[in-house]
């Protein structure tokens, strides 16, 4: 069987860099997202097999799945899909929002994950092996002020991915974690600050963060591993970021 790999959220950042890089090393790829135009466009550039699909409907997801089984099964998935809305302290944040992050960050993770699973088995039996990896992120590791719904959420994820792959022992399917600390991409901010361009560019001023191109090298990086070899969490950060609370801006200069 041919390495085939789903990646959700791939219609921007992390995800679309995700599907050019396996697709760079010879891996057929699966580009899952809800907008279409900007997945075609995807398609085009790489050869993706495109799926349109919300996965926090339950309905799509298991759409999402047989079409994966039908068009030349898995042997990967990405759960990529995400993201923040709101920097509020718990206080005054809402329901709605966290509601939102909720859905996509943790129980749309588990609806593909667990839609998924028979055809990733199935890849296994045909090829040997399967992977699992899920994007988090450093907020699933460390809560900060104005974290809230999205360390809630993003500390769930963490907790979904060891807890399966705990049940997942004893078959050739391993299940890993990235989790990236600040990664300039085009639509992550701009979507937590509600579209807030001029905030949103100040997050990343005067300061080297990852790119979505340095998070895919590495997460493809972890699937051309042998197959035997579980990079079970991986933590990456830019150099200028040495946790979630000391972020250095201006120039990198050695001390001394
Ligand atoms: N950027 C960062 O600093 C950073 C750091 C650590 C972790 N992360 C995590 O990395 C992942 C990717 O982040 P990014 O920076 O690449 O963000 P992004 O550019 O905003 O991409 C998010 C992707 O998720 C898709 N998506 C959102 N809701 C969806 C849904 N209900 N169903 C299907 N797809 C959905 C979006 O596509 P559609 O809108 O077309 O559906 C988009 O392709 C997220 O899980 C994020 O939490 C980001």
């Amino acid at each position: 069987m041919v390495r085939r790999v789903v990646v959700t959220g791939a219609s921007s950042g992390i995800g679309a860099a995700s599907v050019r890089r396996f697709a760079e090393l010879g891996w057929e790829t699966v580009a899952v997202a809800r907008r279409e135009d900007r997945l075609r466009a995807l398609a085009e550039e790489t050869g993706a097999h495109a799926v349109v699909c919300d996965v926090t409907d339950e309905e799509q997801v298991s759409r999402l799945a047989a079409e994966v089984a039908a068009t030349g099964g898995a042997t990967g998935l990405v759960n990529n899909a995400g993201g923040a809305i709101g920097t509020e302290s718990v206080e005054h944040s809402s329901n709605d929002d966290w509601r939102r992050m909720f859905e996509v960050n943790v129980l749309g993770l588990r609806a593909v994950t667990a839609a998924m699973l028979p055809v990733l088995r199935e890849g296994a039996r045909a090829s040997g092996w399967a992977s699992i990896l899920n994007l988090t992120s450093t907020a699933g590791l460390s809560a900060y002020p104005g974290g809230g719904g999205y360390n809630a959420a993003k500390f769930a994820a963490h907790a979904v991915t060891e807890v399966l792959r705990l049940e997942l022992a004893g078959e050739p399917i391993r299940v890993m974690e990235l989790a990236p600390g600040l990664v300039h991409t085009e639509e992550f901010t701009l979507n937590r600050l509600r579209g807030d361009a001029a905030a949103a560019e100040r997050t990343y001023a005067d300061v080297i963060p990852l790119t979505a191109e340095d998070v895919a090298r590495v997460l493809v990086g972890a699937f051309e591993q042998p197959p035997h070899v579980n990079q079970d969490l991986i933590t990456l950060r830019p150099v200028a970021q040495s946790s979630v609370f000391h972020t250095h801006r201006g120039p990198l200069v050695p001390k001394g």
